[in-house]
């Protein structure tokens, strides 16, 4: 059998958001973001959204792992790995504070130029993806987040000055982070994250879920058709986060509700690939009386603005069964759910499916025929340091491995154009779901715990030198 070479332009990196590394959270001039009232939470206790920085509470955004003032120590262990590509987000409140202001914040500006040329001095391409759930508190308080059509404004304008101001730095931009989150409308965490929005607080969750759908999709199209203007060699993606819904068995019935459940996911990447709502949506609509309200050019804006490629977050398969219909997983969503006994799952129940991984690149490929990027993906979980300190994380190399082999498969036997591969928190980081600091995903580790004890102080673990070879090897030596 042939070597199954990647091609040699693969961007082998890793990836993290603003708020789950940066800290800092009032320096330079940032304002209170969303993840800044976010508490600490733990598997089974969820994070509680506080009505402002309240005393007392454990905000562990707020600290993070304080990359805001350790990110050139942080960037030479990037470049010491061999990494091709990092990415991460702009904090939308370091730029406006507020959101809604017409000039922004110059301090903010310039920590990102800084943190660009750092990169780029290892020669290291940023992958920035402009919104990953830290949208200025400002605007979900006196305007609704993005309930409210004026956001579309806000964030474009943000957009526009970032990728202005960056056009000769970043060329791979994302504009929303697993924008379909939101789907789950059902649990507050995800609606408040992806849009400034609790969905269960309004009469009609689901119909305003798909009103704030299609603010944001009118906001993506119209970012990237700025984008194309500033830098026509810009690449722009959307970002969803994939997990594929199998049917249990072969049953029709098993068969269908995996379809329609994959409608869920699918509908947010058809409207930013293919530019414009699909008929089951419109159908959906119909027949539960939602109306949407759309400005007279939205159709031709998202026409026009079709994202480049499609980002996108693996960690996990879910399997539905008809039988089981009328409960709702709390994790994937879905309706449902039930455990795959083929499978196993992480400590936070997360279903561990490599295979899954090769399925969905050759799903989403043969889908919108653009290229793809696996811009997270990843193992969270305990590590748990020997007496010397080191950290040997056999379980989080076993699982990495386990992925790459099935997206080399998909590359070299499937013919799938896949732009790179960023595995998920490479820094050990503020975790989303939970708010803690001991799920971990890192190459690097950060003592920092979730008692509060710790120096912030940087260690590799065994991984480190493993994925260092296989960047190395470009995929070959695993
Ligand atoms: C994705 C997000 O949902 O998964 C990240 O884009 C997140 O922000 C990652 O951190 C892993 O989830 P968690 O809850 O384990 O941190």
């Amino acid at each position: 059998m042939k070597e199954m070479s990647l091609p040699k332009d693969f961007l082998w990196g890793g990836a993290v958001a603003a708020h789950q590394v940066e800290g800092g959270w009032d320096q330079g001039g940032k304002g209170v973001s969303i993840a800044d009232v976010l508490t600490g939470g733990a598997h089974g206790v969820s994070r509680v959204i506080t009505d402002g920085v309240q005393p007392g509470n454990h905000y562990p955004n707020h600290q993070a792992v304080e990359f805001y003032a350790r990110y050139k120590e942080d960037v030479a262990l990037f470049a010491e790995m061999g990494f091709k590509c990092f990415r991460t987000s702009i904090a939308w409140t370091r730029i406006f504070p507020n959101g809604d202001e017409h000039e922004p914040n110059e301090a903010g500006l310039q920590f990102y130029d800084d943190l660009f040329d750092e990169l780029l001095k290892y020669g290291i391409e940023p992958v920035i993806t402009l919104s990953h759930f830290e949208m200025p508190y400002h605007l979900v308080k006196a305007y609704g987040g993005w309930a409210n059509r004026q956001v579309v404004d806000f964030f474009v304008r943000f957009s526009d000055v970032v990728m202005t101001r960056y056009q000769h730095k970043v060329k791979y931009w994302m504009t929303f982070n697993e924008i379909n989150n939101q789907r789950n409308w059902q649990y507050p965490l995800f609606g408040y994250c992806c849009s400034g929005v609790v969905f269960t607080e309004h009469a009609n969750p689901e119909q305003l879920m798909y009103q704030v759908m299609h603010h944001q999709f009118v906001a993506s199209a119209k970012v990237v058709k700025r984008g194309r203007e500033i830098n026509p060699a810009f690449q722009i993606g959307c970002m969803i986060a994939m997990v594929p819904i199998y049917p249990f068995s072969c049953h029709p019935d098993d068969v269908l509700l995996a379809q329609t459940a994959m409608h869920q996911r699918y509908v947010f990447s058809d409207v930013q690939m293919r530019g414009a709502w699909p008929a089951y949506a419109l159908k959906e609509w119909a027949q539960k009386g939602y109306q949407i309200v759309m400005h007279p050019d939205d159709a031709q804006t998202l026409r026009e603005g079709c994202c480049d490629y499609i980002g996108f977050s693996y960690y996990m398969s879910a399997a539905v069964h008809a039988q089981a219909s009328g409960v709702e997983d709390p994790i994937t969503g879905f309706d449902g759910v039930v455990p795959n006994p083929h499978v196993k799952a992480s400590d936070w129940g997360w279903q561990i499916d490599p295979v899954g991984l090769r399925y969905v690149l050759n799903d989403l490929y043969e889908r919108y025929e653009k290229p793809l990027f696996i811009v997270e993906n990843g193992f969270g979980a305990i590590d748990k340091p020997n007496a010397d300190g080191t950290i040997e994380d056999d379980y989080r190399i076993d699982y990495l491995r386990a992925h790459i082999e099935e997206m080399k498969k998909a590359v070299t036997l499937d013919g799938v154009a896949l732009m790179g591969y960023t595995p998920w928190g490479c820094l050990d980081c503020v975790s989303f779901t939970t708010g803690q600091y001991n799920k971990r995903y890192g190459f690097i580790h950060v003592d920092k715990h979730d008692d509060g004890s710790g120096t912030f102080a940087r260690s590799k673990k065994k991984s480190f030198a493993w994925y260092q070879q296989v960047i190395a090897s470009n995929g070959a030596v695993l």
